[in-house]
């Protein structure tokens, strides 16, 4: 929180531009908010950790922009490209000198709007029109060209023992494949370096007054290049590139692809399409090797690649942060943001951001949501590239560690970044390794090998880490306690209290809160023996031994415990107690004021009652109601309403409905549920019927059948839609609706945030009626 020392009168306070002393509300954190300082620059995630915490939204008067730090914050100015326009996504950071401006006048530059930073409804008509080439079909064929050139280069320096990767592959290969995608011819590439560096440092870096005419010089070089190129190109009418397709639509339809936007897509495509995929190529790269256990493994298996990228993608993007400016007057998280205000949305901090990827800063490849990463931005300018950049990536990584697996990061480097808000990766990339040792020496078969993927973003639902069954034992009647841990003996990721697994056993997955200690190197989880379930509890009561390896996905937290309360109530029933005991161990170690109320049938059946009342005395209740003692929850909640306490409950339905109605008048929020059972019968029922889905930002008319989710039929028409637990529990395949009722089967969204209309859950929630109007 802000003391008033922190507040302070700043010349250029977009809020209270006439304010008097102490008015201004600029933190002094806000305010010393530097993205050219060392630091910044040396990791933009780790030096916004403050403000993901403190202050998520802040202005920073110097750079005049608002800052976003958080995930969702970050995503919802992404998804709403109406009240935050991209058009300065492209904007100098530093407005160019009257010389530089001068320079830049004699080339004849005139860089117009692209699609990046393309206001709607023109951006969308383009963006249709322009998409073909960047579908599945037109990927797959682009494989066997990245693949030979990538070969191509390997081949050069495999023997060498020691190499610079950027200079040596990642910066000419997506050169090569920008150019091939686009349809120019390859010369002029060392010219092409200069100029795409100097674009950079024109639009999103801080030259000085010198620099700046040197930039402009270079910047009006390319503008003419792209201009002769595309002159060129116009002569070949039958050209196969996209750049091809763009002229002939341009003669199809000049309205909407016209002469002007030609020349500026010819070079914003190049800029965007290289030093992107360089860089994240070159941050993958350091990352991989500087872990590494995780190369290793998948060195040894390279189906592993994919989500590794996504991961590299996620923790150490190539972009981290891009801009938008506020339409009108609004708010994020609750901050007033005025119009014509320009934000920077700063994705690598809210890719670190623990409240949606759990353990957010460490490099977890079997992470199954890391694909959620913003580095390719969200919504409707989301990067049409993506899956190019993915394809790249995965082949690079793909040939290096199946020919240089003993290859390491060069000690003697230091690793230098270029100033700039967006873009961020290191300039040189030096390995070193033993030639004698390489593997394709004694074994040539190496050199055939490939693995293909298939395009696109992995699936959560292929990705999953192997653990071993360590130790099975009886925690109460029909309940087991499980032990779990790494094959190789490393520690599993940590964890928060309320966080759970997927366990994936035979071919069902269920949920199992984490019940040990988050800072043990395994997982506990206690199972309990149901007959009327989908058979895996009854599977593992009954078939899984001591030494088994089973596959499971997470750990994620859905059911986060909040600490910001003068005290806690918990309220356990059956086992819902797995996630409630490590609360409470958690608050007891943190020295909270808490209680916990532990509900069951019978002592004999209530799993841990023994641990929680040994481990923290009176501050737990047991309620048994075999012996006649039932919680008194209107008592409870009544005791909540008068000091604030935050209640964290978790167990049946019926437990967590009848508490529901005791907190409605509770202020939002401070009722936390988790149900620890829930099959798919909420998403399909009998009688649910058919309805129409119209897709405002994609210009599409669906029907999702009486058999069929909305995120089924969505996803099938080719809209990235992320989910997670598909049961209306985790929030990830939240659409906005624009009009329609919304019959709601979701446990995540509040009876106020249902009443208010314009969110749903599409993997379980459906139309009252026939029809709903979605932003997608
Ligand atoms: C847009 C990142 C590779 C073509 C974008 C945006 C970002 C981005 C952040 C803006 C998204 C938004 O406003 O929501 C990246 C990264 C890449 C990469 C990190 C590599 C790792 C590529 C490649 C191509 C490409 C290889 C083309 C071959 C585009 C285009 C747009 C775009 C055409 C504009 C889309 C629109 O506004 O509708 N990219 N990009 N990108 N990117 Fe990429
Ligand atoms: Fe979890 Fe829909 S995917 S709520």
């Amino acid at each position: 929180p802000r003391t008033d020392n922190d507040l302070q009168v700043l010349p250029g306070c977009p809020v209270h531009p006439r304010a008097g002393a102490g008015a201004c509300p600029v933190s002094a954190q806000a305010q010393a908010f530097d993205p050219f300082s060392a630091e910044y620059l040396a990791n933009p995630a780790e030096a916004l950790k403050w403000s993901r915490d403190q202050e998520p939204v802040f202005y920073n008067p110097e750079l005049g922009y608002w800052v976003v730090s958080r995930y969702e914050d970050v995503k919802a100015v992404f998804r709403d490209n109406v009240t935050f326009s991209p058009s300065i996504a492209l904007e100098r950071v530093v407005p160019p000198s009257e010389e530089a401006m001068e320079t830049l006048k004699r080339y004849k530059y005139q860089l117009n709007r692209t699609l990046v930073n393309e206001d709607e409804p023109a951006h969308m008509e383009r963006r249709r029109v322009l998409m073909e080439h960047f579908l599945p079909g037109n990927l797959a064929a682009k494989e066997e060209m990245i693949r030979e050139l990538t070969r191509e280069k390997v081949d050069a320096f495999v023997d060498s023992g020691r190499v610079d990767l950027v200079e040596a592959m990642f910066w000419e290969i997506p050169l090569t494949v920008a150019l091939h995608f686009l349809g120019v011819p390859k010369e002029d590439m060392g010219a092409l370096k200069e100029f795409s560096v100097a674009h950079t440092v024109n639009t999103w870096g801080k030259p000085s007054p010198e620099q700046q005419v040197k930039v402009a010089d270079a910047v009006g070089r390319f503008w003419q290049y792209a201009g002769q190129v595309l002159d060129k190109m116009r002569k070949q009418p039958d050209g196969t590139g996209w750049m091809h397709h763009a002229i002939r639509m341009n003669a199809e339809m000049p309205d909407v692809v016209t002469g002007s936007y030609l020349h500026s897509m010819m070079m914003a495509i190049i800029v965007a399409g290289h030093e992107t995929t360089t860089l994240a190529s070159t941050n993958a790269l350091k990352l991989l090797l500087s872990n590494r256990v995780v190369w290793e493994r998948i060195c040894k298996d390279p189906e592993l690649i994919p989500n590794a990228v996504e991961e590299c993608l996620r923790l150490e993007g190539s972009v981290v942060a891009w801009r938008r400016r506020a339409t009108c007057d609004t708010e994020i998280a609750g901050v007033a943001i005025p119009a014509e205000a320009k934000l920077l949305i700063v994705s690598a901090s809210a890719n670190h951001d623990y409240r949606h990827f759990e353990n957010g800063d460490l490099l977890d490849i079997y992470r199954d949501n890391a694909a959620e990463h913003l580095t390719f931005g969200y919504g409707s300018h989301q990067c049409m590239g993506k899956n190019f950049a993915r394809l790249e990536m995965r082949i690079f990584i793909e040939e290096l560690s199946r020919r240089l697996p003993h290859m390491r990061l060069a000690e003697d480097q230091d690793f230098t970044y270029l100033p700039n808000l967006a873009f961020r990766g290191p300039e040189k990339l030096i390995v070193e390794w033993d030639p004698a040792d390489n593997p394709e020496r004694a074994d040539p078969s190496i050199l055939k090998r490939s693995v293909s993927f298939p395009v696109g973003a992995p699936s959560g639902k292929e990705i999953a880490r192997s653990v071993r069954v360590a130790e099975i034992s009886e925690a109460a009647s029909g309940v087991k306690t499980i032990r779990l841990e790494d094959p190789d003996g490393l520690p599993l990721p940590a964890w928060t209290p309320g966080a759970h697994v997927d366990l994936l056993v035979g071919d069902f997955s269920r949920k199992y809160s984490l019940c040990g200690h988050p800072s043990d190197p395994d997982y506990t989880i206690a199972v309990l023996r149901e007959q009327e379930g989908r058979g895996g509890s009854r599977f593992i009561h009954e078939q899984l031994s001591a030494g088994a390896v089973i596959r499971l996905r997470g750990p994620k937290n859905y059911f986060r415990l909040e600490h910001d309360a003068p005290r806690h109530v918990l309220i356990a029933g059956g086992i819902g107690i797995t996630p409630i005991i490590a609360m409470a161990d958690h608050l007891k170690a943190l020295n909270c004021e808490y209680v916990v109320h532990y509900c069951g049938r019978s002592r004999a059946a209530m799993a841990f009652a023994e641990r929680l009342q040994q481990d923290h005395g009176d501050r737990a209740v047991l309620h048994v109601s075999e012996e006649g003692s039932r919680a008194d929850l209107a008592a409870i909640v009544a005791g909540c309403s008068t000091d604030g306490a935050r209640i964290h409950a978790c167990g049946p339905a019926r437990l967590l409905e009848a508490l529901d109605g005791h907190c409605v008048d509770l202020p939002e929020g401070m009722l936390r549920t988790e149900v620890f059972s829930t099959d798919r019968s909420g998403a399909l029922q009998s009688g649910d019927t058919a309805f129409d889905v119209e897709l405002e930002d994609s210009d599409l008319n669906l029907t999702v059948a009486a058999g069929q989710t909305l995120l089924d039929v969505v996803r099938a028409a080719g809209i990235d839609v992320p989910s997670d637990c598909e049961e209306g529990l985790c929030g990830s395949c939240e659409v906005r609706v624009l009009d329609g009722e919304v019959d709601h089967r979701d446990r995540v969204l509040t009876s106020a945030e249902r009443a208010e209309g314009g969110r749903m859950m599409a993997c379980c929630s459906r139309a009252v009626g026939s029809r709903l109007r979605l932003a997608l």
